[in-house]
């Protein structure tokens, strides 16, 4: 599956200005701390560029060559105090204490600013999976249409760890190797510039080396991120479909589908990581290039008497820790494209404007909807199909009821998502109340809908939860009566912990009609002034039906009702009916109008008398 194709065309991260996004967005209140560990970070750094200096001084007084002063009377005070001894052995003793001293102090201080920069940078993906998970859910149901589940998962959970990549292995290791180079190449410079000018020209072609491997490097990693995020949809999706799966015994293949994008990921993996292997390596090289041009520069310096054989060590140290932020700059570059792969995928979330969005001259009701609908003109295509609604002209007043009927495919369903705007239509509009519902912000508008989908969509929680997820603010004697008139109560009450039963991931633990009757409750319970149920009884047999028929009437009562239905004897009794073909409306009126007018509408009832099929099959 190409996950590819969900939001944005990838163009290629450009890691640089990502950075600086990523930074911009989720570094609030992170400054001081940061600034904080940065410092610390270059201190511990400053204290390892002092190591080689006590390794000349003890190889100098091993070879014999003078002693600088302050070592000699440091020695001599720490002596009078500590018995270590006053000439060469002292020295080296004092030395050797010194060495391990650098060392301690220099851990110290890089577990203290690890430990801080680590946390700015957890800190980091905490916010931002925040906001990507917000951004998600004011996603329209266009784009959710077009991304698999998995996927959105993938971003939020992994690819948001980018952030702490960049910041943590990329920017800080970046400038702390970035400060130690230019502090060893002044060192360098003023011991020996010719040594410093290696220096330079090492970092010069580290620099070149790096900027051929950038996109490569990028690319595969963006694909190892796309192959990840395909694994853990095909995991999603299967496991999701388990039963289906299962009564299929599609388990083998199921298998094979999802070595294949495991597969696909190894794959990729193993080339990132020999690219990604051989820019360290190469790294290594030209340290060992820059190790032998300077150790047979110093050594000739020796001999000529210039230098003493203890600078040959310092320099020595020095290549050294050369190489450590070399390596980091390289490992840095790398990791740096890697993250940017990931940050890129959280930016294509974050680029989508919420949409519909409120218009910026939207306004919340005043007063509650009396539940006036019309639709004028309406036309509708989903994104890059073509059209499915055709000029469509419905006017509900307030409180009646309106059932749309018409073959599968007709384009009901579809018609009764633009009125919440889950779609907005591409022609014409919606009134509600005469107001345009493009001139009502979005959640005002919801707030007077209640609707009973198909499908209902419960959560893994319990029944009371379930039934109070349209109005959190219930009591629990206002969830109790929302059960009762949804005629909920005698199932709940045989249920083990009644109200407090979990019910399983989509409400798995229920029957068809069980999970109807909570979806019922759910809308009694929002109140709403306008309710919209689609195909309420579908897949129901005969007497839940005929039960849950009398609950819809009593939740019409008072309302506006747009209902989708083929049961005929539902129909009958609303004040309008609607008949959608193809996107069109080909018939409207009351029941009886309609058998009288001879269309489609009676020829739907006339083949429902005959069979007891669901007309829409018949058609
Ligand atoms: N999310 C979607 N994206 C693209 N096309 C869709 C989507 N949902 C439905 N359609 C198409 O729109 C048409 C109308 O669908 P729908 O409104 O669900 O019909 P009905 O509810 O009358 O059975 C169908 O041809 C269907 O394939
Ligand atoms: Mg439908």
């Amino acid at each position: 599956m190409n996950t590819t194709s969900a939001p944005a065309k990838p163009g290629r991260p450009r890691a640089l200005a990502i950075t600086f996004r990523l930074l911009r967005g989720c570094m609030q209140g992170e400054w001081r701390r940061t600034l904080l560990g940065g410092v610390l970070m270059l201190l511990g750094t400053g204290v390892s560029l002092l190591q080689p200096w006590p390794m000349k001084y003890i190889v100098n007084i091993v070879a014999g060559d003078h002693t600088p002063r302050f070592i000699i009377s440091a020695t001599r005070q720490i002596d009078a105090i500590l018995p270590i001894g006053h000439a060469a052995t002292g020295q080296i003793t004092l030395l050797c204490a010194a060495l391990l001293l650098i060392s301690l102090l220099g851990a110290g201080i890089t577990v203290l600013s690890t430990w801080i920069l680590i946390g700015v940078g957890l800190r980091m993906v905490y916010r931002l999976r925040c906001r990507v998970f917000d951004h998600l859910q004011n996603l329209s149901p266009a784009f959710h249409d077009a991304t698999t589940v998995g996927d959105s998962l993938y971003r939020v959970t992994w690819d948001t760890y980018a952030i702490q990549a960049i910041f943590n292995e990329g920017l800080i290791p970046g400038v702390t190797a970035a400060v130690t180079l230019a502090g060893i190449a002044i060192v360098m410079i003023g011991q020996q510039w010719i040594l410093g000018a290696v220096t330079c020209v090492i970092g010069a072609l580290l620099l070149v080396f790096l900027r051929r491997i950038e996109k490569p490097t990028t690319n595969l990693s963006l694909r190892v991120h796309e192959n990840e995020s395909s694994v853990s949809t095909r995991a999603e999706q299967t496991l999701s479909g388990i039963r289906t799966v299962q009564s299929f015994g599609r388990e083998t293949h199921e298998s094979a589908r999802f070595a294949r994008q495991a597969g696909e990921s190894l794959k990729n993996n193993l080339r990132l990581t020999l690219l990604q292997t051989a820019g360290q390596s190469a790294v290594g090289v030209l340290f060992a290039l820059g190790t032998v041009v300077v150790v047979w520069l110093t050594a000739q310096r020796v001999i000529d008497g210039q230098l003493s054989p203890g600078d040959v060590v310092l320099m020595v140290g020095y290549i050294a820790l050369l190489f450590k932020p070399l390596e980091s700059l390289a490992y840095t570059a790398t990791s740096l494209q890697g993250a940017a792969a990931g940050a890129h995928r959280v930016f294509e979330i974050l680029n989508r404007q919420p949409n519909p969005a409120d218009s910026p001259d939207a306004k919340p009701l005043t007063v509650p909807s009396q539940g006036q609908i019309e639709f004028r003109h309406v036309a509708f295509a989903y994104p890059s199909r073509p059209p499915v609604l055709h000029d469509i002209n419905i006017n509900i007043p307030a409180g009646t009821s309106v059932a749309i009927v018409g073959p599968s495919g007709a384009g009901k369903s579809t018609c009764i998502s633009l009125l919440p705007r889950f779609y907005d239509p591409s022609d014409g509009q919606i009134f509600l109340d005469s107001v345009n519902i493009r001139n009502i912000t979005i959640a005002a508008l919801r707030a007077q809908i209640a609707i009973v989908p198909q499908e209902p969509v419960l959560f893994d929680a319990t029944i009371s939860e379930n039934i109070a997820y349209s109005n959190p603010h219930a009591g629990e004697k206002d969830i109790y009566d929302a059960a009762q008139a949804a005629g909920a109560m005698p199932f709940i009450n045989r249920l083990p912990d009644g109200m407090r039963t979990m019910i399983g991931e989509r409400g798995v633990m229920l029957s068809g009609g069980e999970k109807q009757r909570l979806s019922l409750a759910r809308a009694f319970l929002k109140d709403a002034q306008i309710l919209i149920l689609d195909e309420p009884t579908t897949g129901l047999d005969a007497q839940t039906e005929a039960e849950l028929l009398a609950v819809l009437q009593r939740l019409m009562l008072g309302r506006t009702t747009i209902i989708i239905s083929h049961q005929l004897h539902t129909v009958q009794y609303v004040d309008q009916i609607v008949v959608l073909d193809q996107g069109r409306v080909v018939e409207r009126g009351p029941h009886h109008e309609l058998i009288e007018a001879g269309g489609l509408y009676q020829k739907m009832h006339r083949l429902r008398h005959r069979s007891h099929q669901p007309f829409s099959e018949v058609l």
